[in-house]
């Protein structure tokens, strides 16, 4: 619980590199989503080049923190390879949420970014990667250490009146 109520979105970061075995950590995290028909549809691009992230930047007013970001992933579907196609965006969801959960466990802040199902912004984003039209680009997950000391805090959105037992 601990983890998952102190994830926030962080969108300021310090000008500090991630340290390879963290890189490696979170896409363990991701690559350990459920999917439907176990289907796994997931592959990451992570990107570090200065000039790329400004890049991607730019495709939108949404995404600013990539200036700042020591790293962004990019969640991608392969499209090719599906046995369930209508549920691969819940199973790229899945792993882009085990991927933000395991930057709190290592002291990162993260922000998660939708691309899909905005062609434009799907479209921009394969542009400037090269990546084959058999990908669709899901998420855009900006990772850094935070520069605020308590970026990843607590805050409470428990609210009963959500639940509902048997029937609604
Ligand atoms: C599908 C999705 C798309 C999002 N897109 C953006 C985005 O483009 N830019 C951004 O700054 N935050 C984005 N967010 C982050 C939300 O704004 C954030 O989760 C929400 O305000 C709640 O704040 P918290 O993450 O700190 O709990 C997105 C979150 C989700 C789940």
């Amino acid at each position: 619980m601990d983890i998952i109520n102190r994830r926030r979105s962080v969108r300021s970061f310090l000008d500090k590199p991630i340290e390879k075995e963290k890189i490696e950590l979170l896409m363990r995290a991701a690559m350990q989503a459920p999917s439907a028909r176990n289907q796994q549809p997931w592959h990451f691009v992570i990107i570090q080049e200065r000039e790329t992230l400004q890049a991607i930047a730019t495709i939108s007013r949404n995404v600013q923190m990539l200036n700042e970001a020591s790293l962004v992933i990019i969640v991608l579907i392969d499209k090719d390879n599906l046995t369930a196609p209508l549920m691969a965006p819940q199973d790229v969801a899945a792993a882009t949420q085990n991927i933000l959960l395991k930057a709190v466990d290592l002291d990162l802040g993260t922000c998660w970014c939708g691309i899909y199902p905005r062609e434009e912004r799907m479209a921009s984003v394969a542009k400037i990667l090269n990546v084959p039209d058999c990908y669709q680009i899901f998420s855009l997950i900006a990772v850094g250490y935070p520069k605020e000391k308590n970026a990843n805090r607590f805050v409470n959105r428990f609210d009963p009146t959500r639940i509902h037992y048997e029937k609604f």
